[in-house]
């Protein structure tokens, strides 16, 4: 096997390790994937500032988020149907986040739940909020969280009906997946994906399984889950479920400067810049590109953070020069699960922290707290 040195080998490699539906529901955007392709493509637009003959010893990527202490600026995302990347996929990216020194996010769309992931991990995680219909549901969410110690709600704001994928809907994507001829094909080509997910129990949305009324089967729970996303949620939600939770709040899904002027009325401790990695509003601006202006608007009143395109160590170093306090991960580690469990999150996590540690050398600064605009030599998204 060739070495694994970038992001890009991961991918390869969970493409030939991980059934195509999976792999495509987790590389694909909405539509035309143009806004998928701009969160990555408009990173390269930003040029680096060279500078030589500094003092470059004794670096170190330490900062915090949200007042909590991270090995570097960067969490895992929260993603829907990760333990179909890899079996147990959530329990294990967690483990691997902790072990490193990141948060990891665990979304609601997950396939371990919350009390799976908090039986593997040792120090609090952060868990991620689709706000349904059924408001009971919500609420019995929020104290399953709390009662799993997390640190913080990332109530995601820019999910409330869904963006098309054509891939999925060609693919026939579910979870479990649909014993098809084409899905037994699909499977039957990648045995050590099969293997790991025989010896497993977790191949459903457990946090909603069982736990939502009217859910009993997986026919019930489809419907229930595509009738569920509440098209009326509104900031007056934001208010209620800031007050449920009563502890650290991230909105995520903001893209535009009025909205995060709106989240930051609502004394949320972050945002995140984010269109969901161009799966929702296809034809959107990318995150990079937006991050200048939102941090102008907001910076000085809330935690801005960003996600989306981010596919190295310099692409999280140009989004903390522009003003980001934290960046997340998401197809990053998603690919390194895929292709390698456990260890290939971990090893998405090393690449892209030994890419952010020469590239910080490279342009002259040694810590965290010394990135801004001073190492951008160009940016045509200025704010
Ligand atoms: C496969 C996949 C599933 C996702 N599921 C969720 C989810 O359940 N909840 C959520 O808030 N965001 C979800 N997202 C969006 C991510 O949290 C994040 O915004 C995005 O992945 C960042 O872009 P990147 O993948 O380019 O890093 C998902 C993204 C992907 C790729």
């Amino acid at each position: 096997m060739s070495p694994i040195l970038e992001i890009a080998d991961l991918k390869r490699l969970a493409k030939r390790r991980v059934p195509k539906l999976f792999f495509d529901y987790a590389d694909s955007g909405a539509y035309t994937e143009s806004t998928y392709r701009a969160n990555e493509s408009d990173f390269y637009r930003i040029k680096l500032r060279q500078r030589v003959l500094v003092d470059m010893s004794g670096r170190s990527l330490e900062t915090t988020m949200i007042g909590e202490k991270v090995k570097m600026p960067v969490a895992l995302a929260p993603t829907g149907l990760t333990g179909m990347q890899h079996a147990d996929g959530e329990m294990l990216a967690a483990r691997a986040a902790e072990e490193f020194g990141v948060p990891f996010t665990l979304s609601t769309m997950s396939i371990c739940s919350i009390e799976d992931v908090a039986s593997v991990t040792t120090k609090p995680f952060w868990f991620q909020l689709y706000v349904m219909r059924d408001r009971d549901f919500v609420l019995n969410l929020i104290e399953r969280a709390k009662a799993a110690k997390c640190s913080a709600l990332v109530l995601t704001a820019d999910l409330q009906i869904l963006g098309q994928r054509h891939k999925d809907i060609r693919n026939g994507l579910s979870a479990p997946p649909k014993l098809t001829p084409k899905h037994l094909f699909q499977m039957a080509t990648r045995p050590r994906w099969c293997w790991n997910m025989l010896k497993t129990d977790k191949r459903t949305f457990r946090n909603i399984h069982g736990h939502a009324k009217s859910v009993t089967d997986l026919a019930s729970l489809n419907a229930w889950t595509t009738e569920q996303f509440d098209p009326q949620l509104s900031w007056k939600d934001v208010a209620w479920i800031k007050e449920r939770w009563g502890g650290k709040l991230i909105i995520k899904g903001i893209l535009d400067v009025e909205d995060a002027k709106m989240a930051a009325e609502t004394g949320a401790d972050a945002i995140v810049v984010s269109n969901h990695g161009g799966r929702q509003l296809d034809g959107a601006h990318s995150s990079i590109a937006m991050l200048p202006r939102i941090v102008d608007a907001v910076g000085d009143r809330i935690e801005v953070h960003l996600d989306g395109g981010i596919r190295s160590g310099q692409d999280v170093l140009k989004a903390v020069a522009l003003g980001a306090k934290g960046t997340f991960i998401g197809r990053p580690f998603l690919y390194g699960l895929g292709a390698m469990g456990k260890p290939g999150v971990t090893r998405a996590l090393e690449i892209i922290a030994k890419e952010m540690d020469v590239t910080m050398a490279l342009c002259g600064k040694r810590r965290i707290a010394e990135i801004d605009e001073s190492i951008i030599a160009e940016n045509p998204f200025k704010g």
